[in-house]
């Protein structure tokens, strides 16, 4: 007889592709935090601290910062803002960014009424609830946020002080455009300097830049004395037993059971880059019915919707605009036709049309570019998919419909 399969309605999903983790599901990265949580030691002594994290798209940069505010606020008693940069053309509306950020980003009415009140020749509106500002645009505003900038934050020290705060903690996220902005690059330096040999030496603070490699690249170009002033904290990509532990504890929180094997292949498909983890988790969750995650749920329905939605978010688009060509577009549908998680250049190149060969070597460094394909550490001449999901989808696309086929030369190890 067969076995009576109980289907449960689900309606929240522990993963949230995309969005910053919250604490509660912070996974790993043990070495950063302890940087950060040293930094912020430090400030509150009396020794302001700058810091830049720093690592490729969605290795969890907003995440991590976000867990050292919290850090900050909860168990060191700062107050802490995080504001994105992304878009911004000037000083002045970084400038203006960040002190919104500190403003509504407090979490008491009375202390927002206090802070608020340090700029209330700069406020705009405040929002309905009372506890959100806006700030003026024109440019005469924001000119005089530049200029009055330490004044203006010596002043909120002064006020969170008195309300028994210890510090700030202050993250400028999302570093862009504004990165390779001469005027940005030297109203930091200046700004860092002006504090170490002023009265305010010992501001209790801590001032993050979150942003690419290449943006902190970007500003040590404008202004050498970056490199010394900010504290450089690397993310890179995490450990299976990192993602294995995401899992269990994210199934845990809606209490889900699951088989390991299941979950030592979502891990195995996933990589070490958290954002695969959130769309394989969440493939997976929505598609298993009885509460009990085993490996048919992962391998059956969970991989193809994961590298569904992962293809469409983060690769048709690079794949369509890098690779538009159409020889750069037969090459992908031979490699995807190959199913082999390593290529292996001099193999390949015995397979393709002249045509193809000859365009081969830029092939790859389009796919390395747009983060698909690495090198295999110690070899030459062979590459390896960034993370499982990427082969899996693109082996798809060039094989409509053969999963199984594919997974089961995944566990042969090919
Ligand atoms: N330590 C972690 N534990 C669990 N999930 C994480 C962790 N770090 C990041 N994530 C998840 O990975 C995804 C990307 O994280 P995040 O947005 O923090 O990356 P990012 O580096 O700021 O990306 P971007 O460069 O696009 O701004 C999110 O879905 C987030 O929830
Ligand atoms: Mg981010």
């Amino acid at each position: 007889m067969a076995e009576k399969q109980i289907i449960i309605v689900k309606d929240r999903s522990p993963f949230f592709p995309g969005k910053p983790v919250t604490p509660e599901f912070f996974i790993g990265r043990e070495e950063q935090v302890k940087l950060l949580e040293r930094a912020i030691r430090q400030a509150k002594s009396g020794n302001p601290q700058y810091v830049f994290i720093t690592g490729e798209r969605g290795i969890g940069k907003s995440s991590l910062v976000s867990l050292a505010g919290q850090l900050a606020e909860r168990v060191h008693g700062f107050i802490t803002a995080q504001c994105q940069l992304g878009g911004v053309d000037s000083v002045g509306e970084a400038c203006r960014r960040m002190y919104q950020a500190i403003v509504s980003q407090l979490p008491e009415k009375t202390l927002f009424d206090k802070v608020r009140g340090v700029f209330d020749k700069y406020v705009e509106k405040i929002d309905l609830f009372g506890i959100g500002v806006e700030f003026k645009k024109d440019a005469e505003s924001r000119e005089s946020l530049v200029e009055n900038f330490l004044p203006l934050l010596f002043r909120v020290g002064q006020v969170i002080r008195e309300a028994g705060k210890s510090g700030i903690f202050l993250a400028a996220d999302d570093l862009n455009g504004i990165a390779d902005d001469t005027q940005f690059a030297h109203f930091l330096k200046s700004m860092v300097d002006q504090i170490a040999v002023g009265p305010q030496r010992n501001f209790p603070w801590v001032f993050s830049l979150v942003g690419i490699p290449q943006r902190m690249d970007d500003l040590k170009a404008k202004q050498p004395s970056i490199d010394r002033i900010f504290q450089p904290i690397e993310l890179n990509i995490m450990r299976e037993k990192d993602a294995i532990a995401f899992f269990e504890q994210s199934f845990r929180s809606v209490e889900h059971t699951w088989d390991t094997e299941a979950l030592e292949l979502m891990a195995k498909l996933a990589g070490g880059h958290p954002v695969m983890w959130h769309e394989m988790g969440d493939a997976v969750f929505w598609e298993d019915q009885d509460g009990h995650i085993d490996i048919f749920d992962v391998s059956d329905r969970g991989l193809s919707v994961a590298c569904e939605n992962v293809g469409r978010k983060y690769l048709a688009r690079p794949l369509y605009e890098e690779l538009r060509s159409q020889v750069y577009q037969d090459i992908l549908q031979h490699i995807g036709r190959l199913s082999y998680p390593i290529i292996t250049r001099a193999d390949v190149l015995k397979s393709l049309s002249p045509k193809q060969a000859k365009n081969f070597d830029n092939f790859i460094k389009k796919m390395r570019k747009i983060g698909v394909l690495k090198n295999v550490p110690g070899t030459k001449g062979e590459y390896e998919f960034v993370n499982f999901l990427y082969f899996f989808y693109i082996t798809l696309r060039a094989r409509a419909g053969k999963s199984e086929e594919i997974i089961q030369q995944l566990e042969r190890g090919a």
